[in-house]
C-alpha cells in the first residue's frame, strides 16, 4: 500500500507538471501597456512569467513619460499584451528587439495594432472576441432603444425641469413590427438579434461578405447593402474597422436610407463619415443615431454631432462590465501563455 503510495507519488512529481514548465517560463519577460489592466489577467501572466508593467494608462497619451515608460520597458521581452485603444507604434516594435512573439490586444477590434508591421516581422497576433459580445449587444439594444425614444431630448427635459407633456410631445418610433438591418452579423450583430428576439421586430436583415450559417436559426436574412438600407428601420453597425469598411456609412449611403432610419454604431467610428451623418441627422434625411463609438475619442463637448438633439451617444462602453472586462484579460493572458508554450492561439488575428 505504502509502496503504491510512493510510486503514485513519483509519477505525479516526475510528470511534466505545470511547475515544472513555469520554471522554464518564468525567465520571459511579458509586458502589459497599461496600468488598469485587470488583476484577472495579470494573475495567469505572473504564474507563468515575468510581468512589467506600464504605470500610466495610456502609451504615448499622457506626455512623453507615458511614451518613454514602455519604451524603457520592451527592450527583451518576449510578448506585449495592449489593452489601450491607442497605437502600437512602430518605434515600440523597432524598440522590443527579435525575441518579441506575440502582441495580445485586449479588445475585438485590432485597428489599432498595426498589423502590417507585426506581420513583416512574424510577431503573432490575438485578440478578444466572443467573450465581449453580449456585453456590447446589451449596448446595441441601449443605443436602439435610447435614440428610437429620443433619450438625449428626453434627459434634457428631465434635467431643466421643462417636461413637455402631452399626448403627442416627444415621440418617438416603435422596435415593434420594424426592420433591423445588421451590418455585419459575426459575434455581436448574432447577440444583438438575440437579445431583439423579445422586441417583436417584423424582420431582420443583414449584409456581409458572405451568408453566414447561424442567420437561419436567428431568422435573418441575407442581402445587399443596398436593399438593407433601402429597407431597414434601424441600421446595426457591428464591423470591425477596415479599409473597406471605412466610411462606409457616408452621403452616398445615407442617401439611399430611409427617412424614418436610425443609425447605430458599435463597431469604430470611423465606419461613418461623420461630416456626412450630422448633415444627414440636421436636415432630417434620416430619424436619428445612436453611437457607442465616434471619432476621435473623447468627442469635444462642443463637437458639432453634440449639437443635435437626435443624437444618443455613449462613451465607448461596449464592453465595459466588470464581468466582461476580466473575462477579456484573462483571454488575452491565456494567448499569451499559449504563444509562449509553442501552442497555438485561442483567437488568432495572427497565427
Ligand atoms: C489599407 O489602406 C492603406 C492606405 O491606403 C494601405 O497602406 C494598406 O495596405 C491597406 N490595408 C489593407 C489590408 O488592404
Ligand atoms: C460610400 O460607401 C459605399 C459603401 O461602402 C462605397 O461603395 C462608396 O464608395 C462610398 N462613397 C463615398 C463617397 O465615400
Amino acid at each position: 500500500m505504502f509502496y503504491l503510495l510512493f510510486v503514485l507519488f513519483a509519477i505525479v512529481l516526475s510528470s511534466p507538471s505545470d511547475a515544472l514548465s513555469t520554471k522554464m517560463t518564468k525567465n520571459l519577460k511579458v509586458l502589459v501597456s497599461s496600468n488598469d489592466y485587470p488583476e484577472s489577467g495579470l494573475e495567469v501572466l505572473k504564474e507563468h512569467f515575468t510581468v512589467l508593467q506600464s504605470r500610466y494608462l495610456h502609451f504615448g497619451k499622457e506626455g512623453e513619460d507615458s511614451k518613454e515608460e514602455l519604451l524603457n520597458l520592451i527592450p527583451g521581452c518576449s510578448a506585449l499584451v495592449w489593452s489601450s485603444h491607442y497605437p502600437i507604434s512602430k518605434e515600440l516594435l523597432d524598440k522590443a528587439g527579435p525575441q518579441l512573439k506575440v502582441v495580445a490586444t485586449v479588445s475585438a477590434g485590432y485597428n489599432h495594432a498595426n498589423v502590417p508591421e507585426l506581420k513583416a516581422r512574424g510577431i503573432k497576433l490575438s485578440n478578444t472576441p466572443n467573450v465581449l459580445s453580449s456585453a456590447v449587444a446589451e449596448i446595441a439594444v441601449a443605443l436602439i432603444l435610447g435614440a428610437a425614444r429620443r433619450f438625449t431630448e428626453n434627459l434634457a427635459q428631465v434635467r431643466s425641469g421643462q417636461w413637455e407633456i402631452g399626448f403627442t410631445k416627444t415621440l418617438g418610433q416603435d422596435i415593434r413590427g420594424s426592420t433591423v438591418g445588421i451590418i455585419g452579423l459575426g459575434g455581436i450583430g448574432q447577440a444583438t438579434v438575440k437579445r431583439l428576439s423579445g422586441f417583436e421586430v417584423g424582420k431582420f436583415v443583414y449584409t456581409g461578405h458572405r451568408e453566414k450559417p447561424e442567420a437561419k436559426a436567428l431568422n435573418a436574412e441575407f442581402t445587399s447593402l443596398d436593399n438593407l438600407l433601402a429597407q431597414s428601420d434601424f441600421i446595426v453597425l457591428a464591423v470591425p474597422l477596415t479599409n473597406e469598411t471605412h466610411h462606409m456609412i457616408n452621403a452616398t449611403t445615407l442617401g439611399k436610407m430611409k427617412k424614418n432610419a436610425i443609425v447605430i454604431n458599435v463597431g469604430r467610428g470611423d465606419v461613418v463619415d461623420q461630416d456626412a451623418l450630422y448633415d444627414a441627422l440636421k436636415n432630417n434625411q434620416i430619424y436619428a443615431a445612436g453611437l457607442d463609438v465616434v471619432t476621435p475619442e473623447p468627442l469635444p463637448k462642443d463637437h458639432k454631432l453634440l449639437s443635435l438633439p437626435n443624437v444618443f451617444v455613449l462613451p465607448h462602453i461596449g464592453s465595459a462590465t466588470l464581468r466582461t472586462r476580466s473575462d477579456m484579460a484573462v483571454l488575452a493572458a491565456e494567448n499569451v501563455v499559449n504563444a509562449l508554450t509553442g501552442k497555438p492561439l485561442l483567437t488568432p488575428v495572427l497565427p
